[in-house]
């Protein structure tokens, strides 16, 4: 089957990326040296199954084959790419973190630049192909599962390196959504193991939106769904390193806010005294609750409407009608 070619294919490739970082020259010199700059230890290292993919035209691609695998199906993988009919490595001088699936199999790669710069992409990840569809990943689900599930809690953030840090600092519920905002299918994914979500973005703007674009999507899937801005320019995996993990767990148990009261404060602030725009945000709150899953928590939706006409200032069985109306 193809699938299983391309599952072959990945775990020979992690292999020989973890055997490049560990035990070559320049694996050591450039690779290794590039984590531990970042404060990765080799355990986690190890654990991500991270590596290093050599400076070269085709390394990689002669090994593999040599080896025999099929050139077709390596550069479904995206491993190996043909220019002038010569086929070479797609990952030069970059180091390596493979993507797993829920049960630890491999269906691609992140891999980043050593050096950011205006020619080439911070990340080169796996081209979608049978097995590697982006919008049903997310990154880190089969490290984070068991502690998902015991903790009743998922918490999300944007990159690998957020993902691999905050592990490393035993925060372990922890994916990312690999920088694109969540699917249906990820929601779902979460949701096999708990309906609550703790989204930690980056204070800037776009993370805010990336974030808030999944909200109402989320709360249709009836997940409950809290919000970590982390502190200007920093992201979790650089804030984690610089102030530590116990301040870090403070730092997001004290900064935890619910996502639709936040969604209401910030539309609130760019209504300002604008009445129709008023009336707009009212209705849109009013579709928002609307949308939360009774079945699951009949108080929630109360508890929403109860706080959400505290801080509008309109009148609670004003917002229970209007609720009623997107109801169905
Ligand atoms: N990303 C990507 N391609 C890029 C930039 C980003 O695929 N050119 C994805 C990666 O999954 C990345 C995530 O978006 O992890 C978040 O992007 P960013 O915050 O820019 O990267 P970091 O994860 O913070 O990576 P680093 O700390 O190494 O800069
Ligand atoms: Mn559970
Ligand atoms: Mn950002
Ligand atoms: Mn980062
Ligand atoms: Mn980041």
């Amino acid at each position: 089957l193809m699938a299983d070619s391309l599952y072959i294919i990945n775990n020979f490739a992690r292999e020989y990326f973890s055997n490049t970082l560990f035990n070559t020259e320049e694996g050591q010199n450039v690779g290794l040296s590039y984590f531990e700059e970042r404060g990765f230890t080799q355990e986690t290292i190890r654990k991500f199954q991270l590596g290093y993919s050599l400076n070269t035209w085709d390394a990689f691609t002669k090994t593999a084959l040599a080896k025999g695998y099929n050139l077709d199906y390596l550069q479904k993988t995206g491993l190996v790419t043909v220019r002038n009919e010569q086929p070479g490595d797609n990952y030069r001088g970059r180091v390596i973190f493979p993507i797993h699936n829920q049960s630890g199999k491999v269906l691609g790669f992140g891999a980043r630049i050593l050096v950011k710069n205006d020619r080439a992409p911070k990340y080169v990840n796996s081209p979608e192909n049978e097995i590697y569809v982006k919008n049903r990943v997310l990154y880190g689900t089969y490290f984070a599962r068991h502690a998902i599930d015991k903790l009743n809690e998922c918490l999300l953030v944007e990159g690998y390196t957020d993902v691999v840090s905050l592990h490393q600092a035993g925060i372990e519920n922890v994916v990312a959504s690999s920088g694109t905002s969540l699917t249906q299918h990820q929601l779902r994914l979460i949701k096999k193991y708990t309906n609550n979500l703790t989204i930690l973005f980056d204070g800037d703007n776009a993370g805010v939106k990336a974030a808030l674009r999944g909200l109402d999507m989320a709360i249709e899937e009836g997940l409950n769904v809290k919000l970590v801005l982390i502190p200007d320019k920093e992201d979790p995996d650089s804030y984690v390193q610089k102030i530590g993990a116990d301040a870090f767990r403070e730092f997001i148990a004290n900064n935890k806010q619910d996502f639709v009261l936040f969604k209401l404060q910030i539309s609130m602030q760019e209504a300002g005294n604008d009445s129709s725009r008023k009336s707009q945000l009212v209705n849109e709150i009013a579709e928002t609750i609307s949308k939360i899953d009774k079945t699951e928590d009949f108080t929630r939706q109360q508890d929403y409407i109860r706080q959400c006409s505290q801080l509008l200032k309109i009148d609670e069985q004003g917002l229970i009608n209007l609720v009623n109306k997107f109801i169905r």
